[in-house]
C-alpha cells in the first residue's frame, strides 16, 4: 500500500488500474497451477470467469477505516468489459473493507474469502438514493426514494455473489436509530439487492447487522440463494432474511436465519401499485431452512402481494422460538393472489402460533388503494409437522365475503405451552379440511379421518431451478 501513499486518489486509481491490467494479463484463466506463489481456490457457481482480479489491485486497503467505495467501482467498472468475453470475478481478501454503496455488472463474481469482511459505510453520502421500486410506488420506510443496497445490481445476467463464508456486515445500528427516531431521509438500503436480472447466485456467505432487509432478489427470475447464516439482533427493524418480491423459479436452500423480522419473506408488490405492475412470486423452493424470529414469520407470503404468490414449495424447516410459523398476510385493497403453497416436514419449538393466516393486515402505501380489490387465498397445504410449547395452534382469519380456501392441514401434531390459549383453533371465513391434526382443528377444518388425505397435494414434479447445474470454478490467489 506504501506504493500510493503520498499520491491523490484519482492519481492512485489511474496507475492502480494499469497495474490490474498487468495483473489480469497475468493471471487471467485458471492456469496457474504450477506457479509456487499462486494458490488455487475452488467454489461451485452457475457459471465461471475468464478473468480475474482483487480489490487490491483497485486501490482497496482492508484496514476497516478506509473506504474501499472507489475501489470497487473502479474494479466494477473495469471488470465490466470481460462481460461479453468470458466474464470475470473480484476476489476480496481477508481483512475488513469498509464500503459504501457500489454496482455489479454482468457474468460477473463477487469472491469474499474467509475472514474477508465487507464493512457498510454509516456516512450516508455513500448511498446514492434510486427510485423507489414501481410495485410499491414508494419507499417502504418513507415516501419517496430510498438508499441503494450495500451490493446492488439492476437489468443483469448471471450474478454470482459467493465465497469462504465472508462476512458482510451492515453496521446497521446507526440505521435502526435513525428508523426509530423518525430521522431517516428515505429507505434504508438493503444488503444485497438484484433487481431485474436473471441467473443469480448467492451463496456461503454470512450477513450480519443489515439496516433493513438482506436478501431482495426483485423482477429476477433463476435465483440460488444457499448457504447463508444470516443474524441480526431479535430486537432489530425490519431486518428481514431473504424476500424474493416478484421472482420465478427461485431456490433457498441451507440457510440459518436469526431475525427481527420474518426469516423469509416471499412479496410481490403493494396495493394499486403492485396490481399495476402484475409480476408474481412463482415457483418458489425453500428447503433446510432453520429459523429464530420471535416476533415475526418463518416464512411470510406477504403483506406486499398485490402481484400475486403462486406455487411455493417449502420443506424441511425448522422454527425455534418464533412468533409463528407460515404466515399469509393481506388486506383489503391487496388485491393479487396467494395461491397454491405447499409446506412439509416442518418442526417447530416455542411458538405463539403455528399456522397464522390474515386478511386484515392493513398498512397501505396510501389512501389510493381500490376498496374492491380483494386478494384470492386459495389451495394452502400443510403436511407433517410437529410443534412443541405453541400458546395457540391456529388462528385463521379469512375475509369477510372473500373466504380463503382449500386449505389442507394433515398429520399435524402440536404440543401446548403451559398457559395455551383456551381456544386453540380459531377460523372465520375460511374453508378446507383435515386430517390426523392435534389439537382438534376447527370445524371449518372438516376433518376427514386418518389416512383419508394423502399428502395434501405436495407435488411430485420438480421446478426448473431444481435441476439447475453448478460448476467447479477456481480462483488463483497470490500469496504475497
Ligand atoms: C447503480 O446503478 C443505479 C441504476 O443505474 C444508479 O442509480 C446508482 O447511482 C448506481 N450506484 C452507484 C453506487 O454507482
Ligand atoms: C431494466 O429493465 C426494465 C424492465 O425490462 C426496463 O423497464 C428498464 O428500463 C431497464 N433499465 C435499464 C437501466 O436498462
Ligand atoms: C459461517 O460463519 C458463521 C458465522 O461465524 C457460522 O455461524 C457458520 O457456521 C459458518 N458456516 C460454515 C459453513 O462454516
Ligand atoms: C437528513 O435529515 C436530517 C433531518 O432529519 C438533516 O439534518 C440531514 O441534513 C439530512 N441528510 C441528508 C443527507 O439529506
Ligand atoms: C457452499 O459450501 C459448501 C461447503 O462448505 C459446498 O458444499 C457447497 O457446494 C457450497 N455451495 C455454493 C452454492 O456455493
Ligand atoms: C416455552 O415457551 C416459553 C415462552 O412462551 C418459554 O419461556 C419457555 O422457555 C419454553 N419452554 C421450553 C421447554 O422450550
Ligand atoms: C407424520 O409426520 C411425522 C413428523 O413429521 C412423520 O415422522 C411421520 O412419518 C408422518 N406420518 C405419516 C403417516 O406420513
Ligand atoms: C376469533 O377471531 C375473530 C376474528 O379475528 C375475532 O374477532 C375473535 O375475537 C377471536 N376469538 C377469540 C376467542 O380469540
Amino acid at each position: 500500500m506504501e506504493l500510493w501513499a503520498g499520491r491523490t486518489r484519482w492519481q492512485g486509481i489511474v496507475a492502480i488500474l494499469a497495474f490490474g491490467l498487468l495483473l489480469l494479463v497475468g493471471t487471467s484463466g485458471a492456469e496457474s497451477g504450477e506457479n509456487p506463489n499462486l494458490e488455487c481456490l475452488h467454489y461451485v457457481a452457475i457459471s465461471c470467469r475468464a478473468h480475474s482480479a482483487s480489490i487490491t489491485d483497485f486501490g482497496g486497503v482492508g484496514d476497516g477505516t478506509t473506504s474501499n467505495t472507489q475501489a470497487f467501482k473502479a474494479a466494477v467498472n473495469y471488470l465490466s468489459q470481460y462481460s461479453s468475453d468470458g466474464g470475470a470475478q473480484l476476489y476480496v481478501p481477508p481483512g475488513r473493507w469498509l464500503t459504501g454503496s457500489f454496482n455489479l455488472t454482468t457474468h460477473f463474481t463477487l469472491y469474499l474469502d474467509k475472514e474477508a469482511v465487507l464493512l457498510g459505510s454509516q456516512d450516508e453520502s455513500e448511498w446514492p438514493v434510486i427510485d423507489p421500486l414501481p410495485s410499491y410506488g414508494r419507499g417502504r420506510d418513507t415516501e419517496g426514494g430510498r438508499y441503494s443496497s450495500l451490493i446492488f445490481g439492476t437489468n443483469l445476467t448471471d450474478v454470482v455473489i459467493t465465497g469462504a463464508n465472508g462476512t458482510i456486515d451492515g453496521q446497521g445500528d446507526v440505521w435502526w436509530q435513525k428508523f426509530r427516531s423518525g430521522q431517516l431521509n428515505y429507505t434504508r438500503p438493503y444488503l444485497i439487492e438484484l433487481m431485474f436480472s436473471s441467473d443469480i447466485q448467492i451463496s456461503n456467505l454470512t450477513l450480519i447487522n443489515s439496516p433493513s432487509w438482506n436478501v431482495h432478489p426483485v423482477y429476477s427470475s433463476n435465483v440460488v440463494v444457499q448457504g447463508l447464516t444470516i443474524l441480526a439482533p431479535v430486537t432489530s427493524p425490519n431486518t428481514d432474511g431473504i424476500n424474493p418480491d416478484s421472482c420465478t423459479n427461485t431456490k433457498i436452500e441451507d440457510c440459518y436465519i436469526v431475525s427481527g423480522d420474518d426469516c423469509v419473506a416471499v412479496k410481490s408488490g403493494w396495493d394499486e401499485y403492485g396490481i399495476a405492475f402484475g409480476m408474481p412470486t412463482k415457483q418458489l423452493v425453500i428447503r433446510r431452512l432453520t429459523c429464530i424470529s420471535p416476533d415475526s414469520a418463518v416464512i411470510a407470503l406477504g403483506s406486499e402481494m398485490s402481484g400475486g404468490i403462486q406455487d411455493v414449495r417449502a420443506e424441511d424447516i425448522t422454527a425455534i422460538n418464533s412468533e409463528s410459523g407460515v404466515r399469509i398476510k393481506t388486506a383489503v385493497g391487496r388485491g393479487g393472489f396467494v395461491k397454491d403453497i405447499y409446506v412439509r416436514d416442518m418442526k417447530m419449538s416455542t411458538m405463539k402460533w403455528a399456522f397464522w393466516m390474515t386478511g386484515n393486515y392493513g398498512s397501505h402505501p396510501d389512501n389510493n388503494y381500490d376498496p374492491n380489490a380483494i386478494p384470492l387465498i386459495q389451495n394452502i397445504n400443510y403436511h407433517n409437522m410437529v410443534a412443541e410449547n405453541v400458546t395457540m395452534a391456529g388462528r385463521l382469519e379469512g375475509i369477510s365475503g372473500d373466504p380463503f380456501t382449500g386449505i389442507c392441514i394433515s398429520n399435524v401434531t402440536i404440543g401446548l405451552a403451559q398457559m395455551p390459549k383456551k381456544l386453540q383453533w380459531n377460523c372465520t371465513d375460511i374453508a378446507g379440511v383435515s386430517s390426523s391434526v392435534t389439537p382438534r382443528p376447527c370445524d371449518l377444518l372438516e376433518d376427514q379421518g386418518p389416512g383419508e388425505i394423502a399428502a395434501c397435494n405436495f407435488p411430485e414434479d420438480s421446478l426448473p431451478i431444481e435441476n439447475m447445474e453448478l460448476k467447479m470454478c477456481s480462483y488463483a490467489r497470490r500469496n504475497l
